[in-house]
């Protein structure tokens, strides 16, 4: 019997699904088995909050009795390493200070060499995804689902009438855009809004998009990928230099106004005017990414550019900040002209978001439940902010650096480094430690001072002050350019 469970134990997955290697090094089984699964963890093979099969299934598979993984998972719990809660079963814990998450490559600093697990993910993007408002969503889709909401085969071109409708008044509302039901187009996010307003305005003979740099290439990707040359156009302190702007030609502009990506600067009301003069002298248009305008912490609201000129601003908004990257659903007001071209456009690409994500999406607006979230959200990300500052302003080599800017909003802040720094190796130093960070020159072609763009969206407080203090020990050690 013995030697069968030890043989068993090798390896598992033949019941559960689950991948452990439990080789024979004459420890106790419930010792070996919970280094096992403690190691798959710590190479982040399973990640935060994945499920552990339950004990009974386990047992089975590997051929010992259900007392051996209870007391793999007592142990593991007791650690940190997993969670019990009755009801949801075990679970690797969300957030224990040194569970690292899976590993990933930022794509545009992948390299040959294997990836290192990810302690403390600083990379900015993407929101903290394990505060969806699952049971809002729950809510607002069973209702769908019950409500009849999908009669509609097909979802109508611009979007579902009852989405265009609360996303006009959530747009009035929240950012000042007076726009019909009609007017809004119901889209797969900002990247699907870039690439299909680029072919409109391609197939309409514009040539050139200026775009923001630094900035984010994915989107001016989408667009070249329609038709368009990008043209970088310089942005400073006060948003995107309008002055380069005249001198490029461009028959567009893609910007993010209230908060550039990823300077965090605010576009001037000076800028504001020249921007919209230009685009009227030029019948040029601006594509405004408004992409995290709902968190904003100690500075006015700032109006969207839509909400002072719909004739030639193209307003761009998603839930990719604010619910899920991964939901890939957004909206877009096109100038009155373009309207039709992009609906038409979408109609052919066959590409929109579902019927029953549109109305559920639309059920989450109505009831205020959208509202709500973004309300917790913003207390949360402000916290996550805090805690951040005060760690990385705990340290000499980084207060001494100069100020962290791009605070006042967003998921992200933009931190200077010592000058003799090149951001790249600093990045891939700390990378190799654990903590995943982009450099400022990787959103930009020209040379800019060094920097880290750190996204605090996704870093619990408890974790800010070993991300700090793995920054401060980067600098201190650093390789100098
Ligand atoms: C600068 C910027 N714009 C827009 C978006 C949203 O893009 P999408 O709606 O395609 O997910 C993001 C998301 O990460 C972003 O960083």
């Amino acid at each position: 019997m013995l030697h069968s469970i030890q043989m068993s134990l090798n390896r598992t997955n033949r019941i559960t699904g689950l991948l452990l290697d439990v080789p024979d090094d004459g420890r106790a089984l419930h010792e070996r088995l919970t280094a096992a699964i403690r190691a798959a963890v710590l190479a982040g093979r399973l990640g935060p909050g994945d499920a552990l099969p339950p004990s009974r299934a386990l047992a089975e598979e590997l051929g010992c009795s259900r007392w051996v993984v209870n007391e793999a998972y007592v142990q593991l719990v007791a650690e940190g390493h997993l969670t019990a809660r009755q009801g949801s079963g075990t679970r690797v814990a969300p957030d224990a200070p040194d569970v690292p998450t899976r590993p990933v490559v930022p794509p545009s600093r992948a390299s040959a060499r294997a990836p290192s697990p990810v302690v403390a993910d600083l990379r900015p993007g993407a929101p903290d995804v394990a505060r969806f408002p699952a049971a809002a969503w729950n809510r607002a889709m069973h209702h769908v689902l019950t409500a009849g909401g999908g009669a509609d085969v097909f979802p109508p071109p611009g979007g579902v009438q009852r989405l265009r409708e609360v996303v006009s008044g959530y747009l009035g509302r929240t950012r000042g855009v007076a726009v019909s039901p009609e007017e809004v187009v119901v889209t797969c996010g900002t990247t699907h809004a870039v690439g299909l307003l680029a072919g409109v305005l391609a197939r309409r003979s514009a040539s050139r998009l200026a775009v923001e740099d630094p900035g984010w290439s994915r989107l001016g990707d989408a667009a070249a990928h329609a038709g368009l040359a990008v043209e970088p156009v310089a942005v400073d302190g006060e948003g995107v230099d309008v002055g380069r702007l005249r001198r490029t030609g461009a028959d567009a502009v893609l910007c993010s106004p209230a908060h550039q990506f990823p300077t965090g600067a605010a576009l001037s009301a000076e800028r504001r005017r020249a921007l919209l003069a230009w685009a009227a002298e030029r019948s040029a248009v601006v594509l405004e990414d408004d992409y995290d305008a709902e968190f904003r912490y100690d500075r006015k609201p700032i109006g969207a550019l839509a909400a002072l000129d719909r004739d030639n601003v193209a307003y761009l908004g998603s839930v990719s900040k604010t619910l899920h990257p991964g939901l890939r659903m957004g909206w877009m007001v096109p100038p009155a002209h373009l309207r039709d071209p992009v609906v038409e456009a979408l109609e052919r690409s066959g590409a929109g978001p579902g019927v029953f994500d549109q109305l559920a999406l639309a059920r989450l607006i109505g009831t205020g439940d959208y509202d709500r979230h973004l309300r917790r959200a913003r207390t949360l990300y402000r916290e996550r902010r805090e805690a951040v500052l005060a760690a990385l302003y705990g340290h000499a080599v980084i207060r001494d650096a100069g100020p962290v800017e791009g605070i006042a909003a967003g998921l992200h802040l933009v931190l200077s480094l010592p000058p003799a720094h090149d951001d790249r190796d600093v990045a891939d130093r700390l990378e190799r430690r654990g903590v995943a960070v982009m450099p400022l020159s990787s959103y930009t072609r020209r040379r800019l001072r060094p920097a880290l763009v750190i996204g605090y969206g996704r870093l619990s407080p408890s974790r800010a002050p070993f991300a700090a203090a793995e920054i401060a020990a980067a600098l201190e050690s650093g390789a100098r350019r």
